[in-house]
């Protein structure tokens, strides 16, 4: 019988697929969610609406209350929104307008690894652009990526690193970019930075944002593009029809009006990564890396995969990314409650101890 995974494209049965294993945890810090859940209000309100509709109909092709209101949110302009499935799928409809064999796609190294994947799935090339060795951005050599390349995607702050680029740097890379710039700005809110004023000044610009990490709805799938209307007339063209179902929808719309709610949770979460990251400072045996992020990396002279088992047998998860470019020997921890942040460093601690 002929191959049938001879119609797979050799580009994608090379590649490794985007996965993360199941596991179950008291303390689950591994996925840089938001761990105080979407206040009760919030829930309330989209019960509500959900209540109050037909759910044998469709939603609207085009969500423009949703889009009016991330564009006042976000400060934009509402025909500049773009909704998605998770931000994922936005990440993906980008490249899908823009990839195809023979163009470049500059990409800092360590990154979030589905950029890559979906590169190489639509057989783009990756200009690959090392963090230097303290994990920040390569801000020069960022540039002359950038100007050789169809699209540069910038995460700022970059998961798994937490390291940031400053607006003046995007505006560098900006100005010496070919082609389009995307800013992912998944964990923008732990950084009380945004480049979406780099929107007014910069067409080959566009910026992604979740409500998945900081707005606390990782499980409806929500994220949405900001970007100058031509551009996302384009982009457009790649999502699904119907790609945001009415709970959801609902759920965005419930929790931008109730942003007051959540943003004491972040304001919490800020000051726990900076006590974390303290905390871990004064660990010997632990290097741990500034964070702008929700999330901190981390080494310590043992494999990642020992430390992994051994923070796991006490109930606590965190993300080896050991196997990312440069991060031999890193986990990444996602700052949690309280509570939970203090179970991990004790737990942490102690297999040290044990260890030495
Ligand atoms: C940098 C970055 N972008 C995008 C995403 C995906 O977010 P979403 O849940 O909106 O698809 C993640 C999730 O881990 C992320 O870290």
């Amino acid at each position: 019988m002929k191959d049938a995974l001879s119609s797979i494209k050799p580009v994608v049965r090379q590649l490794h697929a985007y996965t993360l294993k199941h596991f179950e945890a008291r303390v689950k810090i591994n996925q840089n969610e938001n761990p105080f859940d979407l206040p009760d209000s919030v829930k309330s309100a989209v019960h509500k609406a959900m209540e109050g509709r037909a759910w044998c109909r469709y939603p609207p092709f085009v969500p423009t209350e949703l889009a009016a209101k991330l564009a006042r949110f976000a400060g934009w302009r509402s025909d500049g929104v773009l909704v998605g499935n998770g931000s994922n799928e936005l990440i993906e409809a980008v490249l899908m307008v823009t990839v195809e064999p023979g163009k470049r796609v500059a990409i800092p190294q360590p990154t979030f690894t589905l950029y890559q994947l979906l590169v190489g799935i639509l057989g783009g090339e990756v200009l690959p652009v090392a963090l230097t060795e303290n994990l920040d951005f390569d801000v020069p050599r960022l540039a002359s990526a950038a100007a050789q390349a169809d699209v540069t995607l910038l995460c700022c702050p970059n998961n798994p690193t937490g390291s940031n680029l400053r607006l003046d740097e995007i505006r560098e890379i900006l100005k010496a970019a070919r082609g389009l710039v995307v800013v992912d700005e998944a964990y923008h809110e732990f950084s009380r930075q945004t480049a979406v004023p780099l929107l007014a000044e910069f067409e080959h610009l566009v910026v992604l944002r979740t409500f998945s990490k900081a707005m606390a709805m990782a499980g409806l799938r929500v994220g949405y593009l900001l970007g100058h209307p031509e551009m996302v007339e384009q982009i457009a063209k790649a999502k699904l029809p119907y790609n945001l179902n009415v709970f959801s929808m609902a759920a965005a719309e419930a929790a931008v009006e109730q942003f007051s709610l959540l943003q004491p949770q972040i304001e919490v979460l800020i000051r726990e990564r900076e006590r974390l990251l303290a905390e871990l400072r004064q660990t010997p045996g632990v290097t741990a890396y500034a964070s702008q992020a929700n999330f901190i990396a981390f080494k310590t002279r043992h494999a990642a995969a020992q430390v992994f088992e051994a923070l796991y047998s006490h109930g606590i998860l965190v993300r080896d990314v050991s196997r990312y470019p440069m991060l031999d020997r890193f986990l990444r921890v996602t700052v949690g409650l309280p509570q939970e942040n203090d179970q991990f460093l004790d737990a942490l601690r102690s297999f040290l101890a044990a260890a030495h």
